[in-house]
């Protein structure tokens, strides 16, 4: 695969975090191709689109994309429509990674924990209806979706190493739907039988996650449960300055950390790396293949945290550049 990156810092802290961190990559990968492109608030004002069709071309060309965080009105604005949203459907990105992992100095100990989380169906699809006294939503689940993101869940648990992966669905009400989705998942688990793979319905599996985090190794689900799940685990995380996810899909992955654009630090500076430097390190494992960077990069991400260097979201002093200086200093 290229060894080309689209860059999309976005609005708010997305420009400082994005620019840092692809300071760190860049010392890693000297020869790394870099491609600017534009989305968000900003570009929506100047241009009338969120997401232009440049950009759109840049990625595609690319393939590996870093998104840092856009800020979305609050109200409805005619025309806006969420650029990430898009980006991952036009990509075709259909697995959504979202690791929690224990840092030094931030959150609960022990936990290293992934939920791949379905990206394009479910009840995502946007199909409402409503006559004013009754609304319904459409809940769609597919057998070649369910198949893509169970074999790329059973893929990645095997690249990086993991031995247990856990369906999550609500079988028991939804016994079509998520029934499809769980039974797919165990039909895909056949071939990879190096895993140990078992079931959770969803509640039990919240209640399960509140109490035990550190019990849970790749948890894989639909979109819905997927989504409120990985919330719920991040919270046992740093927070959201280093909650990292991929969006990954057969012709492209996008490097996404979790938090949006942050107007009430934006600007100052100070706001903390490490989830687009997380996200650049699965972006370097999974998508190009490069684990020992990968690891390298992580490693030094949690080597500057125990030294004590970190943002202010962490309860340290360092500014922006100053945490990824030193995370380039311990490369
Ligand atoms: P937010 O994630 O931007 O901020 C929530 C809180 O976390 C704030 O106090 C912020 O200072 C802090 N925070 C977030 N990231 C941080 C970092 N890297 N370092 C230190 N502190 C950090 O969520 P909020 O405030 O709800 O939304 C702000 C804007 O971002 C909105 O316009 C929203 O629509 C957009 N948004 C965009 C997302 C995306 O681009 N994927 C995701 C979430 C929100
Ligand atoms: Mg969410």
């Amino acid at each position: 695969r290229a060894m080309k990156l689209c860059v999309i810092a976005g609005d708010g802290i997305g420009r400082e975090v994005v620019p840092q961190a692809l300071r760190v990559l860049q010392a890693l990968l000297p020869a790394l191709q870099v491609v600017e492109a534009e989305a968000g608030w900003d570009t929506f004002c100047q241009q009338g689109t969120a997401l232009p069709a440049a950009t759109l071309a840049a990625a595609r060309d690319c393939g590996a994309v870093i998104f840092g965080a856009v800020s979305s009105p609050a109200h409805k604005v005619a025309g806006y429509r969420s650029p990430i949203v898009q980006l991952r459907r036009e990509l075709g990105c259909h697995a959504n990674l979202r690791p929690t992992l224990s840092l030094p100095g931030c959150g609960a100990d022990g936990i290293d924990l992934l939920i791949v989380r379905e990206n394009t169906e479910d009840l995502y699809i946007g199909e409402e209806q409503s006559d004013g006294d009754t609304a319904t939503a459409i809940k769609r689940i597919t057998r070649a979706a369910s198949q893509r993101v169970a074999q790329s869940a059973y893929q990645l648990a095997l690249a990086e190493g993991r031995q247990r992966l856990t369906i999550v669905h609500k079988a028991n009400i939804l016994p079509l739907t998520d029934g499809l989705f769980r039974d797919v998942a165990r039909q895909v688990a056949a071939a990879y039988p190096q895993l140990q793979v078992d079931e959770l319905l969803v509640d039990t599996a919240a209640l399960k996650l509140a109490q035990a985090p550190q019990a849970f190794d790749v948890l894989l689900a639909p979109n819905l449960y997927g989504d409120i799940l990985s919330d719920l685990a991040a919270a046992f995380g740093g927070g959201l300055g280093v909650a990292a996810s991929l969006n990954l899909g057969e012709h492209a992955a996008i490097a996404e950390p979790v938090h949006g654009s942050a107007p009430d630090i934006a600007g100052q500076g100070i706001a903390n790396p490490v989830a687009s430097l997380l996200s650049l390190a699965m972006l370097l494992r999974h998508w190009w293949q490069q684990p020992a960077l990968a690891a390298r990069l992580e490693q030094a991400v949690r080597a500057t945290l125990a030294a004590g260097t970190r943002t202010p979201d962490l309860g340290g002093s360092a500014s922006t550049a100053a945490y990824c200086d030193a995370v380039i200093g311990r490369l």
